[in-house]
């Protein structure tokens, strides 16, 4: 049976509370948990993975500089229920099939929380990969007001445990937030979207072979998964009943490879507040937003006198992006509608500030390095597409080893087809421009021939970024300052079929 949007009211994620808290820090407790989820009321309980059992995981909310501690804890069974291609890096037959480690988006961590790929850990830790260090996470929380996320990142199994629902939210709030007229509250509300197919059963869909299937293997990796409903806060197209007046929700963009172009289908615009690590310098006006996989926004939507008013988010962006097909409006071209049927429970005094937080931005000239990374599309041993960085492996020798204190810019040079999500960890960046070039001359003698201008950041990137999407035959250039920590990282695709399949890199922050 079709799936009929607008049936379930979308949730919001409740936040969790702390075990303890003292004046020493901030203690969490979150399991993992094989547990049932309702997507849609016509669906019957699919199979998840949550952490406290919950699609998706609570919502943890620190203030700047509170220390916490998390105890990320892996409950669940010793079979995956996707489909787990063991010839992908990491998920060879020699280490157990179910890997779990979190990785907190965006912060600024100690290698030792930072959830590497190969830190993993089994249930009760009885089983841990080889860069485990610890059971109990440290974050410092030394960042502005920001929206992270936490998520999975066992090395070759990422894009099951994360489509499974290993993900949640983290906000960090500030004095300099708190003291903004803000929509808060009730009115503050986090959007997870992510992209999702389903059984007929309810469960969840994965494919387990690629579009040609490789006869030699039962179970493949896909390039990519596009699913074709959009689920919000694990609820398929849902809706929320809003009261006339403003609201500041924070989207998040955690589809496996899904970019999303969102709009209003009542013309009505988004007031742009912040990008992945900050709020912006002033507000941003804008009619479109689009999101790569791990991207996210703050926005303020104001249905200030539109009692009764119908609002659909809608989205545009192709599947693969760019290029790919459009997506149908009546199902992957919907993400959720607004009602504004409730009644105002107060009056609206929060108001969209003319300026939020200041950015010193980074100088170019005083980079001590600026690295070319390509991003390549080759085919493996079995004729299947395989994307790498810098033409290397994961387990390749570490090239990109950033002196701590310096600050560098990564010249992404994209010769695929596709966009990609660029994330790199610990750091957040600014984006520098854009700028088309000749791929073909480029692939001959490896000769940077620009074909045009570069173009400034998007409107909706004019704040500090941790994640960037990188255009097929553009450069795309971002720079960062190596702070606070030395230590061992990683860069990659945040398509997460990409991660998983050798679009993932180490780099090391050095003395
Ligand atoms: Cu959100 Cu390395 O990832
Ligand atoms: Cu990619």
């Amino acid at each position: 049976m079709p799936l009929t949007p607008f049936t379930d009211e979308c949730p919001t994620l409740p936040c969790i509370q702390p075990i303890r808290k003292s004046k020493h820090g901030t203690y969490y407790d979150m399991p993992m948990i094989e547990c049932k989820h309702t997507f849609h009321r016509n669906l019957p309980p699919a199979t998840v993975w949550g952490y406290h059992g919950m699609y998706l995981g609570p919502t943890i909310e620190v203030e700047r500089g509170e220390p916490v501690y998390v105890k990320w804890a892996n409950h669940l069974p010793k079979k995956h229920f996707l489909p787990v291609d063991f010839t992908v890096h990491g998920a060879h037959k020699d280490v157990p099939e179910v890997r779990t480690v979190t990785h907190l988006h965006g912060a600024r961590v100690k290698p030792h929380s930072d959830g590497y790929p190969d830190a993993w850990f089994t249930s009760g830790f009885m089983e841990v990969g080889p860069l485990f260090e610890r059971k109990v996470y440290h974050y410092e929380n030394d960042m502005p007001a920001c929206t992270l996320w936490y998520h999975d990142h066992a090395i070759g199994i990422t894009r099951l445990n994360v489509y499974a629902g290993l993900a949640g939210f983290y906000l960090i709030h500030d004095q300099l937030e708190h003291k903004l007229p803000l929509p808060s509250g009730p009115f503050d509300i986090p959007l997870v979207i992510q992209d999702k197919s389903f059984n007929t059963d309810g469960s969840l869909y994965y494919p387990h072979q690629r579009e040609k299937p490789v006869p030699e293997l039962t179970t493949s990796i896909v390039g990519e998964f596009f699913g074709d409903t959009n689920v919000v806060n694990g609820k398929v197209w849902p809706y929320m009943q809003v009261e006339p007046r403003k609201y500041r929700f924070r989207l998040l963009n955690a589809a496996n490879s899904r970019f999303y172009t969102l709009s209003l289908d009542l013309g009505q615009p988004f007031y742009l507040i912040a990008t992945d690590g900050a709020l912006t310098p002033a507000p941003v006006c804008l009619q479109k937003i689009t999101l790569s996989p791990a991207e996210r926004v703050e926005v303020i939507i104001d249905f200030t006198g539109m009692e009764q008013a119908h609002i659909i988010l809608k989205n545009e962006a192709p599947a693969p992006y760019p290029g790919g097909p459009t997506p149908d409006p009546n199902t992957t071209g919907i993400v959720m509608a607004f009602h504004v049927t409730q009644p105002l429970s107060a009056p609206d005094t929060s108001m969209i500030p003319q300026k939020l937080r200041p950015i010193k931005p980074l100088n170019p000239t005083t980079a001590a390095k600026e690295r070319y990374l390509t991003l390549d599309h080759l085919t493996d041993e079995y004729g299947r597409p395989i994307m790498l960085l810098n033409k290397s492996h994961w387990d390749d020798a570490i090239t990109e080893t950033p002196q701590l204190g310096t600050t560098e810019i990564w010249s992404f040079i994209n010769l695929t087809d596709n966009s990609h999500a660029m994330h790199v960890h610990l750091i957040d960046f600014l984006i520098l421009d854009r700028r088309p070039f000749d791929i073909t001359a480029y692939e001959k003698d490896g000769t940077l021939h620009y074909t045009g201008p570069p173009r400034p950041p998007e409107r909706e990137e004019c704040g500090w970024k941790d994640t960037v999407r990188t255009d097929p035959g553009e450069v795309t250039r971002v720079i960062m300052h190596f702070i606070p920590y030395i230590g061992l990282y990683v860069w990659h695709c945040h398509m997460l079929e990409h991660e998983d399949y050798e679009m993932m890199r180490p780099f090391v922050v050095i003395k």
